[in-house]
């Protein structure tokens, strides 16, 4: 099948969180099973060009976009430059203006963010892919668009490119987070170059679009959920809690609709096992795997060496990989750094994104030079590789999450993780003390419910207490845990199934 991936984010060259990985991963896994995949990718200044292979300028289009010119919406063509190039091995397009001078959209030093006006950005990256595959005359089986940022395409697609239904092309949403569904109002619409209000009449499926209290806005996932043929979202879990529990938030009426749910699907993410293989991983001072884990102690002792902690292979390290957001439990990844280092053990913490200054505080403040803590305030995808490989347990103690890649990894690199339960870490994550008769094997890590510290403390209580006093038993089940399939295998086949089941 012929399949074209429309995202804001595409590891590793532009990657922000588990979106990217997603991407790749994905598109990688259904290209070695014989399908035809490309990704099209805004070509963001900041991209490292160095990792696109055979990058090459492919041509120049003329896409449809409104201005405000004067207070009025008015809609003018945008010069648009389309390259090309393989990323790992996967064809992508990479989409901008042409004239960098006097467009600064996807311009800055970062992915998100940039000093551009990133509603307009995306809208008019909507558009300008539809308008490259309408002028190029290519017609994929499924164009899969990857959350807010690219379900507008959905819209524009049946009003604008089919709207008689002729092309063959059918359209998946795939969801990876409600917590951000893409708010506009209806005039900042026109940055398509169509108006917003062509979606009031249109199709009455639309009339509920309205959110709060304000009828001129538009939510461009919830455009997305009616306007595709079919709707996934990355866990099974999730998609329960989307359509039982409050997980839908603004949208739960939308998810209400029994048209809606019937083509709404629970697809469990994998990771990307060639990306993440300690056996192989050149991030690492040595390698390991289930069969030959002795690589794993050597990296521990690189981290601490490298971060300064204090060097001891029985002293239990903790870890926290993650953007630093509400989502993902912020105060409950606090009450692990102060219980880990109460009860002796290490505590390791890499974290981006706009964090509340309390970490950046402790850094600077009580934890400077701290022997059995590091807290790291950035991104890196090499200190991340390395403290995967280092730590004993990774903990994911999130609100809510819609899969998670963080455990899996962790999984995978013999770090044990410790969840909280929810979405996706409910999905990949089962307790150690689990119910009697579950398989033994599939008790691979440490489980909470609940939302306060007590809750964690029990949990990473038991890992600790674990790893202190049943040696063997932890190294057991590391090297079980190493040998559990979090590859892309099942879940691609299921993709590939619901890419078939909306063919025309
Ligand atoms: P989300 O997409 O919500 O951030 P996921 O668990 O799905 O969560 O994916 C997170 C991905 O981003 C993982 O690959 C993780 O290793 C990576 N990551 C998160 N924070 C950082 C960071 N500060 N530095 C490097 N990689 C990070
Ligand atoms: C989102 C979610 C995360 C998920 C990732 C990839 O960022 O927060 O749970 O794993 O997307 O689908």
């Amino acid at each position: 099948m012929h399949i074209i991936h429309i995202t804001a984010e595409m590891a590793p060259i532009a990657k922000v969180g588990g979106l990217g990985d997603v991407v790749t991963g994905l598109a990688k896994a259904a290209l070695a099973r014989g399908h035809f995949v490309t990704v099209m990718l805004p070509f963001y200044e900041c991209l490292p060009k160095d990792q696109i292979e055979g990058l090459k300028h492919e041509c120049d289009i003329e896409v449809p976009k409104g201005y405000r010119w004067d207070g009025e919406m008015r809609v003018g063509p945008l010069k648009t430059s389309v390259f090309w190039g393989r990323v790992q091995g996967c064809p992508v397009y990479l989409i901008k203006p042409a004239d960098d001078t006097n467009c600064n959209i996807f311009r800055g030093g970062r992915i998100y963010g940039g000093s551009y006006n990133e509603m307009e950005a995306y809208l008019y990256f909507c558009r300008a892919c539809l308008e490259y595959l309408h002028v190029t005359q290519q017609q994929p089986h499924v164009l899969q668009l990857h959350d807010w940022h690219a379900a507008a395409a959905s819209l524009l697609y049946w009003d604008v490119y089919n709207p008689n239904g002729y092309q063959r092309t059918r359209l998946m949403l795939t969801i990876h987070n409600l917590d951000n569904t893409g708010e506009t109002r209806q005039d900042e619409f026109y940055f398509t170059g169509v108006p917003g209000e062509n979606f009031a009449t249109i199709d009455k499926a639309l009339d509920e679009r309205t959110i709060g209290h304000n009828p001129e806005r538009l939510n461009l996932m919830k455009g997305g959920i009616v306007y595709c043929n079919a709707v996934t979202t990355v866990s099974p879990t999730y998609a329960n809690e989307v359509l039982n529990g409050g997980a839908a938030g603004w949208l739960r009426s939308t998810f209400a609709r029994p048209e809606l749910r019937t083509k709404f699907h629970g697809i469990l993410n994998g990771i990307d096992c060639e990306e993440w293989n300690p056996a192989t991983d050149p991030l690492l001072p040595a390698n390991f795997d289930a069969d030959r884990p002795a690589g794993k102690a050597l990296c521990k002792e690189f981290l601490q060496k490298g971060l300064g902690l204090e060097v001891d292979p029985r002293k239990p390290l903790v870890a926290v990989v993650s953007r630093l957001v509400p989502q993902k439990g912020i105060h409950l990844i606090k009450a692990a750094l102060f219980r880990t280092v109460e009860k002796g053990g290490q505590f390791v913490l890499l974290g981006s994104g706009h964090s509340d200054p309390a970490f950046r505080q402790l850094a600077d403040g009580q934890f400077k030079d701290h022997p059995n803590c590091r807290l790291k305030i950035m991104y890196s995808e090499r200190l991340a590789h390395m403290i995967y490989a280092a730590a004993d347990v990774v903990v994911v103690p999130s609100m809510f999450e819609p899969c998670g890649l963080t455990q899996m990894i962790a999984l995978r690199y013999g770090a044990v993780p410790l969840v909280r339960r929810t979405g996706g870490l409910a999905d990949t994550v089962f307790d150690v003390d689990g119910p009697a008769g579950s398989p033994s094997q599939q008790r691979n890590g440490f489980v909470f419910d609940g939302s306060d510290d007590g809750a964690l403390h029990g949990a990473l209580d038991r890992a600790l207490s674990l790893y202190n006093n049943q040696p063997a038993r932890w190294a057991a089940l590391q090297q079980d845990n190493m040998r559990l399939d979090v590859s892309w295998g099942k879940s691609a086949k299921s993709y590939v199934d619901v890419y078939r089941s909306i063919s025309a």
